[in-house]
């Protein structure tokens, strides 16, 4: 039977209100979103505020100050802090992106909202579940596959042919392009996704895998590829500044090139 009525934790309550001691000269007020699988509530929005003169300049500067000097129990997963592993991509003030990235200064003093990136599960607070995003990435083999013998020393590769992979192998695999993507909200267990398309595009184009075939007869499927609508969100959240749309149509037009 259809389930009509929303999950019984969809719905977010008030948290706490995390005061300083004293009122900051230039402070910043942060809302983020609660949840602990554990306790069996509802999630929450918590308040925090923190002193723009003792803290970094980036959201997750004030995240970590957060968690060292307040709050101990939140919960976010972070690790280089300078855009490269993916980590820390949350949403925040209703965009998608890296909180290590994403400086404090762009909010101009407004509160800062920070919730999880849409439309996943939450393992909790700020962390959700990519179980599913991972298997979508291994689904496409993202590895060299080839059929000719092993050269002694490595596969060669044009500087042309090298050229093709840029806009494509910067990805972090952060997820923010396929967790803005309306088609990947509501068939995300069968649409492989912004992220996994543009990486599945990335061994399509390079000019040492042997096993092109393969890779479009796997993704020649009404949900995996054809649910991309060219929305657009995906590339307009990129925090390293990639087009997984671009890339998904030249998957379209690889599909048409083979079959005329
Ligand atoms: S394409 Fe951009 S937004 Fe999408 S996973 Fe890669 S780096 Fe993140
Ligand atoms: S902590 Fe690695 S991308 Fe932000």
């Amino acid at each position: 039977m259809v389930e009509l009525r929303l999950p019984k934790n969809s719905k977010i309550g008030k948290g706490q209100v995390w005061q300083l001691p004293t009122e900051p000269k230039h402070k910043q007020t942060i809302k983020v979103y609660r949840f602990n699988p554990e306790n069996d509530q509802n999630p929450t929005w918590d308040n925090y505020t923190i002193d723009l003169d003792d803290c970094g300049p980036m959201v997750l500067d004030a995240l970590i100050k957060i968690k060292n000097e307040i709050d101990p129990t939140l919960s976010f997963r972070r690790s280089c802090r300078e855009g490269v592993c993916g980590s820390c991509a949350m949403n925040i003030g209703g965009r998608n992106t890296l909180a290590c990235t994403k400086g404090l200064d762009e909010f101009k003093g407004k509160p800062i909202v920070i919730s999880p990136l849409p439309h996943m599960p939450v393992v909790r607070d700020l962390v959700p579940d990519l179980s599913n995003f991972y298997a979508q990435y291994a689904s496409i083999e993202p590895w060299l596959q080839t059929t000719t013998p092993t050269p002694q020393q490595e596969w060669k590769q044009s500087p042309e042919d090298r050229d093709k992979l840029d806009g494509l192998y910067e990805c972090i695999l952060c997820a923010s392009c396929s967790t803005s993507c309306p088609s990947y909200w509501w068939n995300g267990d069968r649409y492989l996704g912004p992220a996994v398309l543009l990486q599945a595009y990335r061994w399509l184009i390079d000019s040492r895998d042997e096993a092109t075939g393969e890779r479009l007869d796997e993704l020649e499927d009404p949900f995996r590829l054809y649910r991309c609508h060219t929305i657009m969100n995906c590339a307009n959240v990129c925090p390293k500044g990639l087009n997984p749309a671009k890339a998904i149509a030249e998957i379209k037009s690889m599909m048409v090139g083979r079959a005329v």
